[in-house]
């Protein structure tokens, strides 16, 4: 694939392994890993070197062709055996964001699909990841541009408040809530990006800023707990937010503390909008209740470097998502258009929603 050299991606085929940029040593310092193995991918998604909803789809599907390569036999049924069990590693790493078990569906499918040789399935499976991280590409381009469509019209130029990172990082690269974010600043839309902290792992403060500062978009930090008060100053236009998994009904469910945002947002008559490319919507749950919420380390909360924040015999409850009701949602902008919450279903049958070019 050939990738413009100025711009972000997490994850990158090359010399036969895979390159991340660790987002756990952002914005200190730029470091990429080198993975070789399934195990070391699954380890990646787990620990965060690589996050986000679509990029850990991605990396999961690069992860399934390093399975893949990794199993020694020439028997077809033996290797589509193995290769489930590459596939249960890997969906273990992370259960909220659906995209990784959308894209280890599709290598499997692929795997099972593909007649031939097991060497060729195995060409096949590095296709079809190829595929998965050049279409996100552009669904997130698309998702950008489909963002201008339902943005306030007033004022010209909009400030933009945004939750944790759902940036080129979080992506195969140029975001889906950053990636609107991204378009308003190329048509000269956006006056500046307000990035929520977003505590405890601070996405938003380490990596939506320097993602930010890497191109120049205005960018002013805060913390979760300031949004409410930017609102009431005027300070704030529209919200956009990304998803990890949207359930049939619009209900999405994204980083801890955009439920919060979303209210806030309605008592201050500012519209809240999800971005999130169309592998996010989950048509199998009926509602955001059914979507699986994370619990994380509650070291996340109670350290900060070797510093302990509390005293002990503390409890802690740490959960990495909420889920926010379709209600508090103005519309999801998907790459085949904007749609109200509702109405997800046009999408996926490729109906052409606002703003959308299908
Ligand atoms: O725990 P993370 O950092 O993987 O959570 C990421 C988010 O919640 C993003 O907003 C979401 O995945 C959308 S990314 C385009």
């Amino acid at each position: 694939m050939n990738f413009p050299a100025n711009q972000v991606y997490p994850v990158i085929w090359h010399n036969n392994s895979v390159l991340l940029i660790d987002q756990t040593r952002l914005p200190s310092e730029y470091a990429l890993v080198e993975i070789h193995r399934s195990e070391d991918m699954a380890q990646a998604i787990k620990t965060m070197i690589v996050r986000g909803a679509p990029a850990i789809g991605v990396a999961a599907a690069y992860g399934m062709y390093l399975g893949a390569r990794e199993i020694d036999t020439p028997n077809r049924d033996q290797f589509l055996a193995h290769l489930e069990q590459v596939a249960q590693m890997l969906r273990s790493t992370r259960p909220t964001a659906v995209n990784l078990f959308w894209a280890i569906s599709r290598m499997i499918k692929t795997a099972y699909e593909t007649l031939g040789t097991v060497a060729e399935i195995k060409q096949t499976l590095l296709q079809t990841a190829q595929t998965i991280n050049s279409e996100d590409l552009q669904t997130c381009q698309a998702i950008g541009d489909n963002g201008l469509a339902v943005l306030p019209t007033t004022p010209e130029q909009l400030t933009i408040l945004t939750h944790c990172n759902a940036g080129a990082l979080a992506t195969a690269g140029y975001g889906t809530a950053l990636g609107v974010v991204r378009s308003a600043f190329r048509e000269g839309r956006l006056a500046r990006v307000f990035a929520d902290e977003t505590r405890p792992r601070l996405q938003g403060a380490k990596l939506t800023a320097w993602e930010c500062i890497q191109e120049g978009i205005p960018v002013t930090v805060i913390t979760d707990s300031m949004a409410a008060h930017c609102m009431k100053q005027g300070l704030i236009d529209a919200v956009v937010v990304g998803a990890d998994r949207v359930a049939a009904n619009g209900d999405a469910a994204n980083k801890i503390g955009t439920y919060s945002l979303a209210l806030v947002a309605k008592a201050h008559n500012i519209p809240f909008f999800v971005a999130a490319p169309l592998s996010t919507v989950d048509f199998t749950l009926q509602d955001g209740s059914q979507i699986p919420i994370e619990e994380r380390n509650p070291e996340e909360i109670y350290k900060i470097g070797d510093t302990i924040l509390t005293p002990d015999g503390v409890e802690f409850y740490n959960p990495a998502f909420d889920v926010t009701p379709a209600n508090l949602i103005k519309a999801i902008i998907t790459e085949n258009g904007a749609f109200a919450p509702g109405e997800l279903a046009k999408g996926v049958k490729n109906e052409k929603g606002v703003g959308g070019r299908v």
